[in-house]
């Protein structure tokens, strides 16, 4: 595929929309999405091969030719939530419809779903999305039980097709796949091995995003900062970061997810020295317990983890720091969570996710007895995250009367605000006197202002712009 296609394919979504000019098939497909931002990324890499191939995408599951659903499977409840909605395109409800599986469920389960539902006729792998194009193709002509499961390792990430649907931050994969060995988690299974693209056709992307009107970049990988070059040039992820902010035009770079055992003083430097490259970073703890990061093969103990978050605090300009944490991993006693509530206490997260251990398929987990009772799990979370609540109303209350830089991306017409996100990735709604938010005056949206905090809740700030 060219890049002409390309082109103009961004610019049928990015902030500087040209209008459609892509040929149609007269078909629709809809796509929906469950998980993580890796997995939106993916269907924004889908609708683009999809829009080139002529077809239009859709709201409704209904008004489409085409049904995909990008399907996560972190936690064992959502490839039943995929399975429940497969059941509503039985043959018979919607025969002419073309019905692909895509994602973690896609990889895990393979020609399973079309055990389970023979009215599928299209599971691929996210290795495998580069091949979309081909597998459609012998969808279209008829072919049933189409599959894309390959782990492929020279995957190459040439996303020449991406239709992104943010239109104020490009999401931008570095790494694919993963090579820690956590106990608990599916993703080097249904994702393969850890591969990093090459700097220079990073930057290329970046410099094209910019041409396509974004100014903020946010680089993806489950573990981003394992980042390698694979060029002779070598960079490491602390350089991309920077060489990245430095391109003409980008004002905020952002990265995630974190690991904490390749996070080294040189980002914090970067992040210190270098204004675009955003102040937050994502470094999932998962339990506070030494032992218990010792059986999740986190590869880190507790104090460990702890230098990185002091480093982290004791940085020139203040970082957010935001974390994920998992409940009841099996053998988990009171006191072990009870050192999770401690690490709480001094890491002073500005936010983050909290998870109810849950037995995946195909881990070495599955080895393992899921010991903690669904109540005390649900206990055990409830405390988790009350706590973690009250640290976040305070860190937000300790903002108010400070100035924040805002990249605009939403409004609400109904109570007359704004809402954007600083550089530290707090949500800040704010009143703007001069530009009324229910349609009359200018447009704030994909601008950057800056607003006065006035009241801070534990999720997100009000404030006033300032001009
Ligand atoms: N059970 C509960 N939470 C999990 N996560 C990953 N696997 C599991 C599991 N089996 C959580 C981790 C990870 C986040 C994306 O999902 O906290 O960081
Ligand atoms: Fe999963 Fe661990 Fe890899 Fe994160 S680092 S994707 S939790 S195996």
């Amino acid at each position: 595929m060219g890049s002409s296609i390309d082109i103009r394919l961004e610019m049928l979504t990015g902030p500087r929309a040209a209008g459609g000019v892509l040929p149609s098939n007269g078909k629709a497909f809809f796509i929906e999405t469950f998980g993580c931002q890796m997995n939106v990324h993916d269907s924004e890499k889908v609708a683009g091969v999809m829009l080139a191939r002529g077809y239009q995408q859709v709201d409704q599951p209904h008004d489409a030719d085409v049904v995909f659903f990008n399907t996560c499977s972190i936690r064992e409840k959502a490839a039943q939530k995929v399975f429940s909605r497969l059941g509503l395109f039985r043959p018979g409800e919607s025969p002419t419809k073309i019905i692909g599986v895509l994602g973690c469920v896609a990889q895990q389960e393979g020609e399973e779903i079309f055990e389970r539902a023979p009215w599928v006729s299209l599971v691929c792998g996210s290795a495998s999305y580069r091949k979309l194009p081909d597998l459609l193709a012998q969808v279209e002509v008829g072919n049933r039980r189409v599959m894309g499961l390959d782990l492929d390792v020279d995957e190459t990430f040439e996303t020449e097709l991406t239709r992104r649907d943010n239109p104020f931050r490009a999401y931008l994969t570095i790494i694919e796949g993963c090579d820690k060995a956590c106990t608990y988690c599916v993703v080097p299974f249904t994702r393969g091995p850890e591969r990093s693209r090459t700097s220079a056709s990073i930057l290329q992307e970046v410099r094209q995003l910019v041409d396509f009107g974004y100014s903020e970049i946010q680089l993806l990988g489950q573990t981003v900062n394992s980042y390698r070059d694979p060029s002779p040039r070598g960079m490491s992820f602390a350089e991309l970061l920077v060489a990245v902010a430095q391109v003409p035009g980008i004002r905020r770079v952002r990265f995630t997810t974190s690991h904490p055992r390749d996070f080294h003083p040189e980002i914090v430097q970067a992040i210190e020295a270098v204004p675009e490259i955003c102040n937050h970073v994502h470094l999932p703890v998962q339990s506070g317990s030494t032992r218990v990061l010792a059986a999740m093969q986190r590869t880190y103990t507790r104090e460990q983890y702890l230098e990185k978050i002091a480093l982290i605090r004791a940085a020139r300009r203040p970082i957010s720091i935001t974390s994920d944490i998992i409940v009841g991993f099996p053998g988990e006693t009171d006191a072990e969570f009870e050192e999770t509530l401690s690490l709480l206490d001094v890491a002073q997260y500005d936010g983050g996710f909290s998870f109810k251990f849950s037995l995946p398929i195909y881990t070495p987990a599955r080895q393992m007895e899921d010991s903690v009772s669904e109540e005390e799990k649900g206990r055990r979370l409830a405390v988790l995250q009350e706590k973690q609540r009250s640290i976040q109303l305070a860190r937000n209350e300790a903002l108010v009367g400070q100035t924040f830089e805002v990249l605009v991306d939403g409004r609400s017409s109904r109570v007359e605000q704004w809402a954007g996100r600083t550089s530290c990735n707090r949500v800040l709604n704010f009143t703007s006197p001069s530009a009324s938010s229910s349609g009359a005056g200018a447009s704030l949206l994909g601008q950057y202002v800056q607003v006065k905090v006035s009241r801070a809740g534990p999720n997100s700030l009000v404030g006033e712009r300032v001009t």
